[in-house]
């Protein structure tokens, strides 16, 4: 029997509608559109203003929408994980709560926390159920609500982050197409530039906590900005040498959306034209486990059958990789 890869039979997308511009950024911080475009490429972000409505909010409505249009029924569905590092609780996880708001009832659902590499992380953890041959229909997540882990007086980082995130369906195929191969890694030693400390078990809320701002996302910039572009760069190699694949055979880049000048520097390095990178941070910012089924979403109809994607992200752990994928449809 010919080898079973894990195919992308659909994805979708979602963004709540409220629209963070760089111009309203400057009324709340010391910051500049001028500043943000040139040192981020962003301009503006989605924010999930409504009280009260957690990441699980985009997960449904993106789910939702996949389920349409694909026209799959929710029983069918047996295996959901949510990428995500702002879960709308601890426990239950998010996944649990998409699948109950769309009537999934046959699958075994998590989270998976691997901040900006979460998508591609719970990308890879999916297709292996589907290559083992033991799970047929599988939803991936990956959407983040940034807003809710974002100190909007802090410059550094909430010119930053957006919300927003997407979904696709996994199937099984056997004629090679799906994700081909895929290279992981992480480093522990970058907890220090990228992080949330406090809401976990080693600083649970407190009112020195909320005092301190701690339940807030803190980044040393240049370091990760370094780390990012250099661990891409060398998965991408990488995964292209080990699969005999030179720039002409790839079709998309498709990397994480956390600065332009990253984008640009990965696609530098490792060669490729900037007409093959997928580029969409202008209208969303980082949505963090977002951005990589939002860039496949946008691009949707201009792929066909046959295209060989390389997916890339870097993210706070340290947590980066990549994907090699024969794209379905
Ligand atoms: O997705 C997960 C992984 N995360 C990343 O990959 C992000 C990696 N890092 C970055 O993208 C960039 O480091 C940032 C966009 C976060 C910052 O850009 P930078 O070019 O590294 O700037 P910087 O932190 O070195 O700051 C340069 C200057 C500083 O002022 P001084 O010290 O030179 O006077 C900052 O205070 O820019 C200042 N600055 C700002 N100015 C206006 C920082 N943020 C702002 C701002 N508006 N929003």
């Amino acid at each position: 029997m010919s080898k079973i890869h894990a195919a992308i039979t659909g994805v979708s997308a979602f963004v709540p509608d409220y629209i963070l511009t760089n111009a309203e950024l400057e009324t709340m911080v010391e910051t500049t559109d001028e500043w943000i475009t040139t040192r981020t490429g962003i301009k503006q972000r989605h924010i999930l203003k409504e009280a009260h409505q957690g990441v699980s909010v985009i997960g449904i409505e993106a789910v939702k929408r996949l389920l349409e249009k694909t026209n799959t029924d929710p029983s069918e569905i047996d295996l959901v994980i949510f990428a995500t590092v702002t879960p709308d609780m601890m426990f239950p996880d998010s996944a649990n709560l998409v699948a109950d708001a769309v009537g999934i009832k046959n699958a075994f659902c998590f989270d998976l926390s691997a901040a900006c590499s979460g998508f591609l992380y719970a990308l890879t953890t999916g297709a292996k159920f589907v290559e083992s041959g033991s799970h047929k229909k599988v939803i991936v997540i990956g959407a983040d609500k940034m807003s809710s882990i974002i100190d909007y007086t802090d410059r550094t980082t909430c010119v930053i982050f957006g919300d927003g995130g997407g979904a696709v369906l996994l199937e099984p195929d056997t004629e090679g197409y799906g994700v081909m191969d895929s290279l992981h890694h992480s480093d522990g030693s970058g907890q220090h530039y990228l992080y949330q400390k406090a809401g976990g078990s080693r600083y649970p809320a407190s009112h020195e906590t909320v005092d301190n701002r701690d339940h807030f996302i803190f980044q040393n910039g240049k370091p990760v900005f370094k780390a990012a572009v250099s661990g891409m760069t060398d998965v991408v190699t990488r995964i292209m040498e080990r699969n005999q694949l030179s720039i002409p055979d790839i079709s998309w880049l498709v990397p994480h959306q956390a600065n332009k000048r990253i984008i640009e520097a990965v696609s530098k390095m490792s060669e490729f034209p900037m007409e093959k990178v997928m580029v969409n941070i202008e209208k969303y910012g980082n949505t963090t486990a977002g951005t990589l089924p939002l860039c496949l979403a946008d691009w949707e109809s201009q792929l066909t059958k046959g295209d060989n994607l390389i997916l890339t992200a870097f993210g706070g752990g340290f947590t980066w990789g990549a994907i090699y994928l024969k794209w379905a449809y």
